[in-house]
């Protein structure tokens, strides 16, 4: 009699450890790719990608939770500018704890080799908003081509590190160049995304720009989204498209942030193909 209590017990345990197991492995399987626009023309056409769309709002910061190829995916929709990306990463990590973040949508070229609706894989993404100067007496005037970039600091795992930039993951890197060859409306290169709360045109700043940073071009989100992401060690990369190039004297693409969403989501498809091996 005591022996058979005890198995039904053993049997009563084992059975929810099982459920435990199997929970834990299924919750890392459905980790949602995040894919952040800042404006509607960044993001819409995703969005009707989606099987089963619901919206989130938080604060000020929506997201659109649905399935792609049966894969959960979460569209975001940071707003413009910094902060806004910075908030809008850090609410998606914390809500939907995403198994990789895409940046994405419209920028302006810097490299005079770029043209409107290239695209830029994101091999690295820098602040160039964030310098210092040197001392200067009244009257001097202000010399912006003498200010010195600064480093970000991000706590990572509980100890301060210091970033000149942030690299895009090296695994969405490949998948991301895997479907260049399916990218009809310009070519794709790897690059350097330039953010920063500023839209630049003098074309010595843009050129200095260039030198100084590297930049392929510039936009206002993504190192921002980078740094977030960085500090929960969560892989992330953007991909922007050309929509201007001041260098060039290409005005504003109105449908470069389509051409982006459609890029991106081949992107996904491939790396939702990955994720479900
Ligand atoms: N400079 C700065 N931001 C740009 N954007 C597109 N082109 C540029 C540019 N030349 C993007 C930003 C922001 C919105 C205003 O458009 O990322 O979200």
């Amino acid at each position: 009699m005591r022996k058979r209590f005890l198995a039904v017990i053993l049997g009563i345990i084992m059975t929810f450890a099982f459920i435990g197991c199997s929970n834990s492995k299924t919750k890392e399987a459905v980790r949602p790719i995040v894919i952040q626009g800042a404006m509607d023309v960044e993001t819409q056409s995703l969005v009707k990608q989606l099987q089963n769309a619901e919206k989130v709002t938080y604060g000020g910061w929506t997201f659109w939770k649905g399935t792609i190829d049966k894969f959960p995916v979460v569209i975001a929709k940071t707003e413009i500018g910094m902060t806004n990306a910075a908030a809008s990463t850090l609410l998606a990590i914390e809500k939907f704890n995403p198994r990789a973040i895409i940046n994405q949508g419209t920028a302006g070229g810097h490299d005079p080799q770029l043209h409107r609706c290239d695209i830029v894989i994101g091999k690295k993404s820098v602040n160039f908003g964030a310098f210092r100067s040197e001392h200067g007496d009244y009257n001097k005037g202000i010399h912006s081509e003498n200010w010195i970039p600064m480093n970000i600091e991000v706590n990572v795992n509980g100890e301060i590190k210091e970033f000149k930039d942030f690299e895009g993951d090296a695994q969405l890197i490949k998948s991301a160049k895997s479907v260049a060859n399916l990218y009809k409306k310009g070519k794709v290169v790897e690059g350097v995304i330039g953010s920063a709360d500023q839209w630049n045109r003098e074309l010595d700043r843009i050129k200095w720009l260039n030198k100084k940073y590297g930049t392929s071009v510039e936009e206002m989100e993504t190192a921002s989204a980078a740094q977030v992401a960085k500090s929960y060690n969560v892989p992330f990369l953007g991909i922007r498209i050309l929509s201007n190039s001041e260098v060039n004297n290409e005005e504003y693409d109105r449908n470069s942030g389509e051409y982006c969403q459609n890029y991106v989501l081949e992107v996904t498809k491939t790396l939702i193909k990955e994720y479900s091996k």
